[in-house]
């Protein structure tokens, strides 16, 4: 059991013996992708989805894919073995080491892989509670926000703009529309019916969005997958953000304002319970597996 040990290029070691060259394209470029696996207890959650959309991220950045799932599950399964618990697993794929600083892709580079664990940090009672404060921003982000890169400056300055006035998140805006948020999704709830943005370039299709989809359509909620304007984000009933490492939080306040009336809402307290549920069937059905 070592809290330090994480999986470099195909096998295990001391996170701190791992050595990376300056010259890594996902150093000097950002060019690289990424993942990050919710693991409860030592069941991860939609593994297989995560390892899905990396090999889509990948296949967009033209990146070739060293393993297959199957073999990064095993990879995942060898490194869970040193981290018990409730962890964050952490997946990095960059294009790897050429010899010279060059934007044009090289052939034939071995990518760079690092898997890392850390304990998952979920919502606080308090948080689920009470619900968080978010605030607006602009979305000047490229247009594959569907791609889930590395080069996450864009997401990194939007989530300064909560950082600095101590809200959990940062809502984006492009032209009068909602997209996401700057590490999450966002759901508006209006007169009943849930809206989430359309999956397309422009967000991120969150594997937490698809379970809230099918928790949505199992209990009975309608959901609606269309543009959602900033009106309707201001005039909400509800809204909500949800991540793997969020699952879905009420957003209570944005902009110093209301949402609502300042408390998680029904629609909100419903989703939550199902996402816990979903979460307990899980833990039994890989303890019957096993
Ligand atoms: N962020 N949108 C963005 C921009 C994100 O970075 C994330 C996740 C999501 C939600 O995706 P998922 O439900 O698959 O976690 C949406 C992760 C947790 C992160 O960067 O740490």
């Amino acid at each position: 059991m070592n809290a330090s040990i994480a999986h470099f290029n195909g096998r295990l070691m001391p996170i701190d013996d791992i050595r990376i060259s300056p010259l890594d394209r996902g150093f000097v470029f950002g060019d690289g992708v990424y993942e990050v696996i919710p693991v409860y207890d030592g069941t991860p959650l939609h593994a297989r989805e995560h390892f899905e959309r990396l090999q889509r991220s990948m296949d967009e950045i033209q990146l070739r894919n060293p393993y297959s799932v199957g073999e990064w599950l095993g990879f995942m399964r060898e490194l869970l073995a040193h981290h018990p618990g409730n962890q964050s697993v952490y997946i990095q794929v960059t294009r790897g080491a050429p010899q010279k600083r060059d934007h044009v892709i090289p052939k034939d580079l071995a990518p760079t892989v690092f898997m890392m664990c850390y304990p998952l940090a979920s919502p606080s009672k308090d948080a689920i509670e009470k619900g968080v404060a978010c605030v607006t921003a602009r979305d000047f982000r490229w247009e594959k926000c569907h791609v889930k890169s590395t080069s996450l400056l864009g997401n990194v300055l939007a989530r300064q703009v909560s950082a600095e006035v101590g809200a959990t998140e940062t809502i984006l805006l492009r032209d009068g529309r909602v997209t996401e948020a700057s590490a999450s999704n966002v759901f508006v709830v209006k007169d009943g019916a849930v809206l989430a943005s359309p999956q397309d370039h422009l967000i991120l299709l969150g594997i937490t969005y698809q379970l809230l989809e099918k928790l949505a359509a199992e209990g009975h909620l309608k959901l609606e997958v269309r543009p959602v304007t900033e009106a309707e984000l201001r005039g909400a009933d509800e809204v909500w953000l949800s991540s793997s490492t969020k699952e879905v939080l009420a957003v209570t306040t944005i902009d110093g304002k209301p949402v609502g009336d300042g408390r998680p809402g029904p629609l909100f307290r419903k989703m939550h319970a199902l996402y816990q549920d979903y979460k307990s069937r899980l833990a039994k059905t890989s303890a019957v597996a096993a």
